[in-house]
């Protein structure tokens, strides 16, 4: 946990941007695979730990913006539970942790949430995600757990949003520790990528690097020679002379912030001739994008640079046509690039994705449901403190391109023939992790190998 004041500072700051009522935090529960005592890793959810820190099960945070007070609800653990799960401090220890002085059990709490009703107390949710949370709420507030969603105070996703999107120092500390664990994973894997050897080998490593470092991997690993498939979570291929391996994984840290970044790795020394060309565009995008951050500057239009760049590459090849402005306007570059360029990142990867992306990423302004952009999870002008990924990519989907071509789709703009000779080709994306400053921009974490020279000498290391 960071020092007491932060959780202190944080809450008072919420304190002074929601006028009255009360906001309910709900902490995570254990969450079952296949019976009740076998768990999956447990994960707090990332706003009680942002604003109450304890990273145990079973906890509701309340801020009570009336009377100025905070709690934590939660049941003490029974002798017998220690005989099994360990010691752990009474809850009113853990809550001063927090510098939360108000505790007490579940009954307490619904006590306190029945009489907030009777009283006809405003209280503010925040999107829930978790089905146990969902009946809790039914449970103590009557909510539909079918439409907890609709229940949400915009008020409370707005005040939180704003306050969590910007990183403080200490924050910035532990995002880079994330990065750097992120940046071993990517070095040791390409130091093992070769023919032979299976995805699953190598995800393992990058699980192993995560977990030592003190935390866990941020998301399920990608770690696949089909890269073209975007969150590809099969391992089971064995990679061999010619293929590609997209690795795209992240490690946490114990506190909970994430590193998420992308390498696409020759499986022979070096990449052929054509990977370089494909390699060599998204290279050229992923360095405008870079160039073009600071404060004030709306990520939509890193994302049409982003694409413009692809689109003129493609050209070259051959494998696109037309004008570059028309094909942006109608979403010919989806074909290759269906997906966003990048999203913030913090205690979540996909930072506060939970809360709303027209909230999280285009400050509540709608967002385009063309293919494509819909997928762009940021959108509005950037600020100082603002966290991100740049991870533009060239995807050849044999599906998409089927489907595209049999409908006749974008045929002023794509060169159908010269892509039906890239099917199988797979994908190939780069990602880093920054912060905006006050002037630019600043890349989190140790540098991760990006250049092609870089990566096969990289390689080289692990032969
Ligand atoms: N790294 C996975 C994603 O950004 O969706
Ligand atoms: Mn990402």
């Amino acid at each position: 946990m960071f020092k007491i004041q932060t959780y202190l500072d944080r809450r008072l700051i919420l304190k002074t941007r929601i006028e009255s009522g009360i906001a309910i935090f709900m902490g995570n529960d254990e969450s079952p695979m296949n019976y009740t005592d076998n768990i999956y890793h447990f994960r707090q959810d990332s706003s009680f730990l942002y604003y109450f820190g304890l990273n145990t099960a079973g906890l509701t945070g309340i801020i009570d913006f009336d009377e100025g007070k905070d709690y934590i609800f939660g049941n003490d653990l029974t002798v017998e539970d220690f005989v099994w799960q360990g010691y752990q401090p009474a809850l009113k220890d853990q809550a001063q942790k927090a510098g939360v002085e108000y505790t007490g059990s579940l009954s307490n709490l619904e006590d306190f949430l029945k009489k907030a009703v009777t009283n006809g107390r405003k209280i503010h949710l925040l999107p829930q995600y978790r089905a146990e949370n969902k009946l809790k709420l039914f449970h103590w507030l009557d909510i539909n757990p079918l439409e907890t969603n609709k229940a949400a105070s915009v008020e409370l996703i707005k005040a939180v949003v704003v306050q969590r999107e910007i990183k403080s120092d200490e924050e910035l500390q532990e995002i880079e520790k994330a990065v750097d664990s992120t940046v071993d994973m990517h070095l040791a894997a390409m130091r093992m990528v070769r023919p032979g050897i299976l995805e699953s080998e190598i995800a393992a490593k990058v699980q192993e690097i995560a977990s030592k470092d003190g935390g866990n991997i941020s998301f399920p690993t990608i770690a696949t020679i089909h890269g073209e498939t975007l969150h590809n979570h099969y391992q089971g291929n064995q990679l061999k002379e010619g293929d590609m391996f997209l690795l795209d994984c992240g490690a946490e840290t114990a506190m909970g912030y994430a590193g998420d970044l992308s390498s696409t790795i020759p499986v022979s020394d070096s990449f052929t001739k054509r990977q370089r060309e494909i390699y060599n565009i998204t290279l050229a995008s992923h360095n405008t994008s870079i160039e073009m951050l600071k404060p004030g500057m709306p990520f939509k239009d890193i994302y049409y640079q982003s694409c413009r760049i692809l689109v003129e590459g493609l050209k070259e090849l051959d494998l696109m046509k037309g004008d570059t402005e028309e094909a942006l306007q109608i979403g010919a570059h989806a074909m290759f690039f269906p997906c966003g360029l990048g999203h913030q990142m913090g205690l979540d990867i996909h930072d506060m994705e939970n809360l709303g992306e027209v909230y999280v990423g285009y400050d509540g302004k709608p967002k385009s449901k063309q293919f494509g952009i819909k997928s762009l999870r940021l959108a509005k002008p950037l600020k100082p403190g603002t966290v991100l990924t740049i991870e533009p990519g060239i995807y050849f989907i044999p599906s998409l391109i089927d489907m595209s071509k049999a409908e006749k789709r974008f045929t002023d703009f794509i060169n159908y023939d010269k892509l039906e000779t890239y099917k199988g080709f797979g994908g190939i994306r780069n990602e880093e992790n920054f912060v905006i400053t006050a002037d630019g921009y600043k890349l989190l974490g140790k540098k991760k190998p990006k250049t092609i020279e870089d990566v096969e000498e990289q390689k080289k290391l692990g032969n």
